[in-house]
């Protein structure tokens, strides 16, 4: 039988990675806003949800190979389909890039001893032993390196992927009506519609 919304597990890992994320962005921009060690204090609860992020998104991917998303309305335009397609592969890809160039960043800071990843109390995460290991110099350069780089690609989903997301979902709730919503808000389904 052809699904007409996404499984429960799906929707559940959907929320969920989406809260986190708001809440990982919401305590790095707290942190810009602090000086010294202070920064610290939310950056250590940063790194686990960042980690338990990637993790989830692990799980949210392998999870589409058991059990396929349900079929985008035939009513859409092939433009309409690309740019979903797109968004949602982009998502994923760059779910899973952040986070490991989070993990890298760490790996190489100087400060990972006194501030490991601390998984909500419960163990630390080990570092990139390789990125650990490198020649103080070096180590600095890559810590550099990679902190950029994860600040850039966390734009990139911040002001690019997440805005796109929900104006789609936007578009297709009040001005096409087509029910697209509901596969992953299963209570806004249209008593009228076949879907
Ligand atoms: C999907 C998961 C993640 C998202 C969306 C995310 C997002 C962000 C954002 C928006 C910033 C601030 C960017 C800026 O200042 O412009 C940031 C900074 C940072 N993130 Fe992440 N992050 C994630 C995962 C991780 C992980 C797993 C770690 C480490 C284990 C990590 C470590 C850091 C560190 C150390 C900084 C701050 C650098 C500094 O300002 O000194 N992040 N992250």
């Amino acid at each position: 039988m052809t699904r007409t919304r996404y499984s429960t597990v799906a929707i559940l890992l959907h929320w969920t990675i989406a809260a986190l994320l708001v809440w990982a962005v919401l305590l790095a921009w707290s942190a810009e806003d602090l000086k010294g060690m202070a920064k610290m204090v939310p950056l250590q609860l940063h790194k686990p949800i960042g980690i338990t992020i990637l993790l989830l998104t692990l799980a949210r991917i392998g999870l589409r190979f058991v059990l396929p998303a349900p079929p985008m309305g035939e009513h859409l335009k092939r433009w309409e389909v690309i740019l979903a397609k797109s968004v949602y592969g982009l998502f994923y890809l760059l779910l899973l890039l952040i986070p490991l160039l989070g993990w890298a960043t760490v790996s190489a800071s100087a400060l990972i001893t006194r501030f490991p990843i601390d998984m909500f109390g419960l163990f630390d995460w080990p570092v990139i032993q390789p990125l650990f290991d490198l020649p103080a110099e070096l180590r600095h350069t890559r810590h550099e390196q990679f902190e950029a780089a994860h600040k850039l690609l966390a734009k990139v989903v911040i002001y690019g992927l997440i805005p796109l997301h929900i104006l789609g979902a936007l578009k297709h709730q009040f001005l096409d009506k087509d029910n697209e919503l509901a596969k992953m808000i299963p209570f806004l389904a249209r008593k009228d519609s076949a879907a």
